[in-house]
C-alpha cells in the first residue's frame, strides 16, 4: 500500500469579487503519495495555484476556505495552532511560488538570501549555512564558489530557478510544491531543469507537487497526473496511462490541443468553446457546454470522482452506472 503524505478532502476555496462569489477550488479530493512527483495540470485560471496555496492554509485576503480539510501525515492543517502552522510551512513544506524568480532581492547576494531563509526559521551558524548552501548549489549543478557571491541580476533565468530550488531545500522539507517553475525558461533550459528536478527527487526522495499548464513538462517529470478543470479535479492517474489512454473527455481534448504533448502535429485540435465564467459556472458537469458526449444527466448532475480501477480516478458520467 502506498502511504499518503497529503490527503485533501472536499476542499473548497472562494473569493469575494465585485460580480459575486468566485469558487476557485470546488470540493476537491486529492491524495499525494509519499515520495511521488504528482503533476497538476489544467488551463490558466482553473485553480491550480489557489489549490496549492490552500494546502498550507494560505488564501488571498478577499478569499476564504469555505470547507474541507487537508491532512499532512495525518495531521489536520486547518486546525493547527499558529505556531504549528508556521513550523509546518517551513519545516515540512516548501513552495516555489509562480514567478518566484522576480522575488529575489536585487541588492542581496545569493548567499545572503540563503542566510536570511535559514535564520528566519531556525538558529544556525554562518559556517553551517555556508556548508548547506554550498552542497545544495552544487546539487543544482552550479559553481557554488562563484554563484553564492552573485547578485540576482548576474544570474540567467535558468540559474535563478536553480538557485531558488536550492533555497527551497535549505530546511530539508518533506514536500516541495513547484508552481509553474519552467514557464519563463526557454525549451532547452526547461528540459535541463526538469531532469535536475528528477535527479533531486531520486537523491532525496522528496515528495513533489509539480504545477504546470504544459503537458509536455509534466510528461517528463511526473509519476502521476491530476487534471483540473474549472475548480474541479476531473481525472487522476499514472502519467503514461493518462497520455496514452485518457478517460475523461476534457483530458483527451487537452492532450489533443497541445503541440508539445504526445501526438502528431496534424492531429492538434483546439478544445471547442471558451472557458466558462467561473463566477457563474455551468450546471452539472462543468465541462458539459464543451463536451461532445454531454447528455441531459451531464447538464443536471455533477459527476463525483470515482475509482475506475488501476489507480485511475475519473469524474464523468460516462463511467458511472445508470
Ligand atoms: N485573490 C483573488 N481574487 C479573486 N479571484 C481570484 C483570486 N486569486 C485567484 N482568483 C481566481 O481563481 C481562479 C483560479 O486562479 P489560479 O491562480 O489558481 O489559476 P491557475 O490555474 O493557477 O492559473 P495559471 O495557470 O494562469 O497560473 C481564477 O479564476 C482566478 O481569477
Ligand atoms: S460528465 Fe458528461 S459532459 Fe461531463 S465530461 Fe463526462 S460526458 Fe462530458
Ligand atoms: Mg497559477
Amino acid at each position: 500500500m502506498t502511504e499518503n503524505l497529503v490527503s485533501i478532502r472536499g476542499l473548497t476555496v472562494e473569493f469575494r469579487v465585485p460580480r459575486g462569489i468566485l469558487r476557485a477550488v470546488d470540493e476537491v479530493d486529492l491524495d499525494i503519495c509519499k515520495g511521488e512527483i504528482l503533476g497538476l495540470v489544467g488551463e490558466s485560471g482553473c485553480g491550480k495555484s489557489v489549490l496549492a496555496h490552500a494546502i498550507i492554509k494560505q488564501v488571498d485576503p478577499n478569499g476564504y476556505i469555505k470547507g474541507g480539510k487537508v491532512l499532512f501525515e495525518g495531521k489536520d492543517v486547518f486546525s493547527m495552532s499558529e505556531e504549528d502552522l508556521r513550523r509546518f510551512r517551513w519545516k515540512d513544506v516548501a513552495i516555489i511560488f509562480q514567478g518566484a524568480q522576480n522575488a529575489l532581492n536585487p541588492v542581496m547576494r545569493v548567499f545572503d538570501h540563503m542566510i536570511d531563509t535559514v535564520l528566519a526559521h531556525e538558529k544556525s551558524s554562518k559556517e553551517e549555512i555556508l556548508k548547506r548552501s554550498f552542497d545544495l548549489i552544487k546539487m543544482v549543478r552550479l559553481d557554488a564558489d562563484r554563484v553564492l557571491k552573485l547578485y540576482p541580476h548576474e544570474l540567467s533565468g535558468g540559474m535563478k530557478q536553480r538557485v531558488i530550488s536550492a533555497m527551497s531545500l535549505l530546511l530539508s522539507p518533506k514536500f516541495l510544491i513547484l508552481d509553474e517553475p519552467t514557464s519563463s525558461l526557454d525549451v532547452l533550459t526547461q528540459k535541463y531543469f526538469l531532469r535536475l528536478m528528477r535527479d533531486i527527487h531520486e537523491k532525496t526522495g522528496i515528495t513533489m507537487l509539480f504545477i504546470t499548464h504544459d503537458l509536455g513538462c509534466v510528461a517528463e517529470v511526473a509519476d502521476r497526473i491530476a487534471v483540473m478543470y474549472l475548480a474541479n479535479i476531473i481525472e487522476i492517474g499514472d502519467v503514461k496511462e493518462i497520455f496514452y489512454d485518457p478517460k475523461h473527455p476534457y483530458t483527451a481534448a487537452l492532450i489533443k490541443s497541445i503541440p508539445s504533448a504526445i501526438g502528431k502535429m496534424g492531429e492538434i485540435k483546439p478544445i471547442p468553446g471558451p472557458i466558462p465564467d467561473p463566477v457563474f459556472p455551468p450546471s452539472g458537469c462543468r465541462f458539459h457546454p464543451r463536451c461532445q458526449y454531454a447528455s441531459d444527466k451531464c447538464r443536471k448532475e455533477r459527476p463525483s470522482i470515482i475509482n475506475i480501477g488501476g489507480g485511475r480516478l475519473v469524474a464523468c458520467h460516462l463511467y458511472t452506472q445508470g
